[in-house]
């Protein structure tokens, strides 16, 4: 860039600039050459939280299936809620991958390998909610680490993935009041 001063405006690309750059390697699609962060690395790092929120959504179906006993319907209905929502955020992750030209990586033989959280079935409601409790800390911690490593980077993929940790967030704390309701027998 020949504008060296260092107001904001300076990191701002001429229009003929622009067009010309948007005109090389075109077959990239949504990624040009004003990308910050290595495709290659974050479709990696996408297709963990992938299989991440696919695990977790199966885990959370098992749950709603098995949640049995009077204190378990609440329970339940929070179990259903938050496997549509892991399975939503498989969708957006799985679409965010192809814009960057990866695949989404959807074999089972792959899920529980790459999946950071784990497939715990739990023998009491309690159980339950406790290991759905320790999976989304993990999801929250690695996808704090990721909304780091996208900082600046990736401004697309660091807002999906802003969104999906806040949503996390919250089914900790949904899972942290279950616990807490829960009558002392289960
Ligand atoms: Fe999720
Ligand atoms: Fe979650």
């Amino acid at each position: 860039m020949e504008n060296t001063n260092d107001t904001p405006e300076a990191k701002l690309s001429d229009v003929n600039e622009l067009r010309a750059r948007a005109r090389q390697e075109v077959s990239q699609g949504a990624v040009t050459p004003a990308y910050g962060a290595d495709p290659e690395k974050v479709c990696e790092l996408l297709n963990v939280a992938l299989a991440t929120e696919l695990l977790c959504a199966l885990r959370y179906k098992r749950h709603y299936f098995m949640a049995t006993g009077l204190a378990s319907d609440s329970v339940k209905a929070e179990f259903l809620e938050h496997a549509k929502q892991e399975s939503g955020h498989a969708d957006k992750l799985a679409e965010r991958i192809v814009q960057l030209g990866g695949e989404p990586d959807f074999n089972p033989a792959n899920i529980a390998k790459k999946s950071h959280a784990e497939y715990v079935e739990g023998s009491s409601l309690r159980e339950m909610i406790y290991e759905d409790l320790v999976a989304e800390r993990i999801a929250i911690q690695s996808y704090t680490e990721l909304v780091r490593f996208l900082h600046e980077k990736d401004p697309v993929t660091h807002a999906l993935v802003r969104e999906i940790l806040a949503v996390e967030e919250e089914h900790a704390e949904d899972m942290v009041s279950l616990l807490q309701g829960l009558p002392a027998e289960h």
